[in-house]
């Protein structure tokens, strides 16, 4: 394959150029942080693994009419996406409590909320990613009020979708993150769904024990964080047949 240009390297993930104007490659790495990059790690095969699930939630929510970046896989550890402008939100919904949530709030971890709770963060790693409100994401212009409107509702359905869909394989959807990206198309601009969707930013709980089947494994040190990543894939029918160990996707070009 013919060398390409890197972007941007971020902490889980690089970005290449794409073969077309208007498109990137999203090559995930093994790579594992927490707490703002405080803690470092490798999770092996967790590219893989991530970049298939991402891949089939991304056509899965396509094909509720979720618009995304999502293009296509191209081999174990790349995805072909649209380049779209991320707006500087992490957009997080919360169906039970846990992490920061209950640490903030004192409600204990599994307690189910009264209804979903979607929060923002200002992504900047400088300040740790603060929380922030609509008045402070409409004033300082990171989006603007119609743009946010069309978040919340594609959040609401994407959570009200993803619910079901990961209960149907007995997987409680506790919360996640999302980000959004601009996407224009001739003088138009759409918001669309970017990033990934993936156990590092989805809190996944086996449905019947409560057990923790993301990225928590890693980041509170409790063990079996292969085998968690390869449980969520297996369940959603997704598992790499030949396994993950042994594949070590293409050479990284810098
Ligand atoms: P929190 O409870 O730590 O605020 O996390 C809420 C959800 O957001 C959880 O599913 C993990 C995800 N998340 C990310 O994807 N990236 C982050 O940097 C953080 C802090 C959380």
């Amino acid at each position: 394959m013919a060398r390409r240009r890197q972007l941007y390297e971020g902490k889980a993930k690089i970005l290449f150029e794409g073969p077309e104007p208007g498109t990137l490659v999203q090559y995930f790495k093994d790579d594992a942080t927490a707490f703002n990059a405080q803690k470092k790690g490798t999770i092996t095969g967790k590219g893989v693994l991530n970049n298939r699930i991402s891949e089939y939630l991304m056509l899965r929510l396509a094909e509720i009419g979720v618009p995304t970046h999502f293009v296509r896989r191209l081999n174990m550890r790349e995805q072909l996406i649209r380049e779209v402008e991320i707006i500087p939100l992490e957009v997080v919904v919360r169906n039970v409590a846990a992490g920061s949530l209950s640490t903030r709030l004192g409600i204990p971890e599994g307690t189910r909320l009264p209804r979903s709770i979607i929060e923002y963060y200002y992504k900047n790693d400088a300040l740790g990613d603060p929380m922030v409100t609509e008045e402070h994401i409409t004033a300082f212009g990171w989006a603007a009020t119609p743009d946010l409107d069309d978040i919340v509702s594609l959040t609401l359905r994407v959570n009200d979708f993803l619910t079901g869909l990961f209960l149907g394989v007995g997987i409680t959807l506790v919360d996640f993150k999302l980000e959004f990206g601009r996407l224009w198309e001739n003088e138009e601009m759409r918001i669309v769904l970017a990033d990934e969707i993936s156990p590092d930013n989805c809190r996944l709980w086996d449905a019947k024990t409560n057990e923790k089947m993301d990225k928590d494994r890693f980041r509170r040190d409790l063990g079996k964080v292969e085998e968690a990543y390869q449980e969520v894939a297996r369940r959603l029918g997704i598992l790499p047949e030949a396994g993950v160990r042994d594949m070590k996707g293409p050479e990284l070009m810098q």
